[in-house]
């Protein structure tokens, strides 16, 4: 691998879909790059296009024009290589927590080694007491981190987020971003986030990249120079956020009053 290549490379990607009334340009220009072991976070309003650039990203989408590569190769379809938390819970009701987590292992690991890995991922995600347990008896906090655990169980080298706490109520929320983070610290996974929440963006990532919408394009990417753990509440933090809400609304003198 060439230490100079890029995690993900996004080069001129434009993506369109067919529908009755004729072609809709979901995603223009975009052009972006993510480092190995980066955090991206990625905001933007609804339906402008979040899900479709990371469905593309993942392998999921090959319908679009420009290319996207990993490490310097093409993406050519979904790989290990890369795990996905989607929006929506994509547990099976009918299976148990480890069934569930061991979904998508390699089937040329033996038993042992899968059960292993259950094992691990259970581990750090804090629910290995909840391996017997179904789904339906899960919190949606402790479903969210099931997914997590889900989309790790290979060790992707990039995991891709998409809103994936945007279900939970603030306290259980700001708990799961501690818990990405550390996984984040300890595995060194490259991991690209989308959220609506610009406070958990600015709180995880890097770098937020601010997306325009109809059609989505790159608007801004503001780069988040602070130091780990994060005050959510100093001066620095409020000014990057600042810096990213102006790019949603009207800027206005009394910095306590934002119109859209
Ligand atoms: N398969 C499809 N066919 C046609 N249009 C689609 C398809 N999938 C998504 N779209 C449209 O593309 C746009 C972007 O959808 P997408 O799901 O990527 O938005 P999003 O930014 O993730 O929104 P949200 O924040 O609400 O999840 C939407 O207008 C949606 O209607
Ligand atoms: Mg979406």
């Amino acid at each position: 691998m060439n230490k100079s290549e890029k995690a993900i490379e996004i080069k001129d990607l434009n993506k369109t879909f067919k529908i009755d009334s004729g072609d809709f340009n979901v995603l223009n220009d975009i052009n972006l790059f993510v480092d190995a072991g980066e955090f991206l976070s990625i905001v933007g309003s609804s339906g402008c296009g979040k899900s479709t650039l990371l469905r593309m990203i993942v392998g999921l989408d090959k319908n679009f024009s420009g290319s996207i590569l990993s490490y310097g190769k093409s993406i050519k379809g979904a790989g290990v290589d890369r795990g996905m938390v989607f929006q929506e819970s994509r547990l099976f009701p009918w299976l148990t927590v480890e069934k569930n987590i061991a979904f998508g292992i390699s089937k040329k690991l033996s038993n042992s080694e899968r059960k292993e890995l259950v094992e691990e991922e259970l581990e750090l995600v804090g629910l290995h007491n909840f391996a017997k347990a179904y789904p339906s008896q899960l919190s949606g906090g402790m479903k969210q981190r099931i997914s997590i655990a889900r989309a790790l169980i290979n060790k992707p080298k990039l995991l891709l987020l998409d809103e994936p706490f945007g279900a939970l109520d603030a306290m259980t929320r700001i708990n799961m971003q501690q818990e990405i983070l550390k996984i984040w610290e300890k595995q060194k996974t490259t991991m690209i986030l989308v959220t609506h929440d610009i406070d958990e963006a600015i709180y995880l990532g890097d770098r937020v990249v601010v997306l325009s919408s109809r059609p989505g394009k790159i608007k801004k990417i503001v780069p988040v120079n602070l130091s780990r753990p994060r005050d959510r509440s100093s001066y620095d933090f409020t000014y990057v956020k600042s810096e990213i809400y102006n790019e949603f609304f009207t800027k206005v003198e009394n910095p306590f009053s934002y119109t859209i």
